[in-house]
């Protein structure tokens, strides 16, 4: 048997009438940029997160706004920069974020000129939430919460802190759609939430694209300027802008994919479930889901001491696996210029070295995951 890391292949299969409709729908409508498509899928995707029920305890920003607004960009970077920019956070400000995350959670702030404050993950491999207070300083302006491998953390001590010093809160939910906190959906808990529609994300688009939601329709209306060259009329622009527009045929493609994402989620936990009930090798320490949230499992990810033996060990076996990810951002080449050393973040460090994704994906048969449940049982 051969298993893939992930396979997107039979999402597209799963409902490929549907996707094959909503293509030829775009092709045969004349309107490929801004229309109906990409507005339908941010009012539906608002309506998604919003699930007013859950919306309970929380009322951000003074703007006592229950509604959800959306704007779509071209990429989870995008979602990110802009969306800071929006707020205003720029040179002279920092922002914290885990140190562990996907550098483009970082980029999303020094695109603009602010400064990340790394701060260690927890056991969970989200933000350690006892370390943020320490961290903040005049200059902070932000706290990032990655929602990493589709996992969640305490919201409610995030917004408190958010609450007491006065902070932007920007949730990064690209590797998390639908996951919630207390039956509240991420992204929905400070100012902006940003997605990212990557392929291989839990709502992928075949193709780059991206989103922001808000309770605040200013923020939301001030994205949908900048997206597009800064320009609410055309020819007249009011900011220098970007172009980072959704377009129609990725909008319609994941408005197939959101009317089942309920489906593709319970695939994934169930998944998860099994993986968390039958790896039993002492070797593995496998994710802990916190009470009170509900995870989507972008990522299954274990950690191993010996992980290089046991990728080579896999890949003897013809089973594929991903590291997220082997070289934290502030040991990258791109961030030097802020001065970090090795040894500056240990625990952030020692998850690069032992970090496993093992394969999950919708369309994973029976066979396939008990094949790696065995295989990774037995090393
Ligand atoms: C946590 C996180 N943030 C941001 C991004 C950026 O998204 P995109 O690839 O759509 O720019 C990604 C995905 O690649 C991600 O995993």
């Amino acid at each position: 048997m051969r298993i893939l890391a992930n396979r997107m292949d039979l999402g597209f299969q799963k409902y490929q009438a549907e996707y094959e409709e909503a293509v030829m729908r775009v092709l045969r409508s004349g309107w490929y940029i801004m229309g109906k498509e990409m507005k339908a899928f941010e009012s539906e995707f608002a309506s998604f997160n919003e699930v007013s029920r859950y919306l309970h305890s929380m009322r951000w920003n003074g703007s006592g706004n229950e509604s959800i607004f959306c704007a779509g960009v071209a990429s989870g970077l995008d979602a990110l920069w802009i969306g800071m920019k929006v707020l205003g956070i720029g040179p002279g400000d920092d922002f914290i974020v885990q140190g562990n995350t996907y550098i483009a959670s970082v980029m999303g702030g020094t695109i603009n000129g602010a400064r990340p404050i790394f701060i260690e993950p927890d056991v969970n491999y989200q933000i350690d939430l006892n370390k943020i207070e320490e961290s903040i300083t005049s200059h902070t302006k932000a706290i990032m919460v990655v929602h990493l491998y589709g996992m969640v953390c305490n919201m409610d001590k995030v917004v408190d802190i958010c609450k007491r010093h006065h902070l932007y809160l920007i949730e990064d939910c690209a590797q998390a759609h639908g996951a919630m906190w207390n039956e509240q959906r991420v992204g929905t808990f400070g100012n902006i939430g940003c997605f990212s529609f990557y392929p291989t994300k839990n709502i992928g688009a075949f193709g780059d694209a991206g989103a922001v939601i808000s309770h605040d329709p200013d923020i939301i209306h001030k994205i949908e300027v900048f997206r597009n060259y800064g320009s609410q009329e055309h020819y007249k622009n009011e900011v220098v802008g970007a172009n980072s527009r959704l377009d129609e045929m990725q909008a319609a493609l994941l408005r197939v994919k959101l009317k089942h994402f309920n489906d593709l989620t319970d695939e994934r936990r169930k998944l998860a479930k099994r993986y968390d009930d039958e790896l039993k090798n002492p070797k593995l320490i496998k994710p802990v889901e916190e009470q009170g949230s509900y995870a989507v499992y972008h990522q299954y990810v274990v950690r191993c001491r010996d992980r290089e033996k046991l990728i080579d060990f896999l890949q003897s076996k013809n089973i594929g696996v991903n590291i997220h990810y082997p070289i934290p951002p502030h040991l990258q080449e791109a961030y030097k210029y802020l001065g970090h050393k090795k040894g500056e973040y240990p625990i952030t460090e020692r998850y690069a070295q032992e970090v496993l994704s093992i394969p999950i994906y919708n369309g994973m048969c029976e066979a396939e995951q008990s094949y790696v449940i065995d295989a990774l049982n037995a090393f």
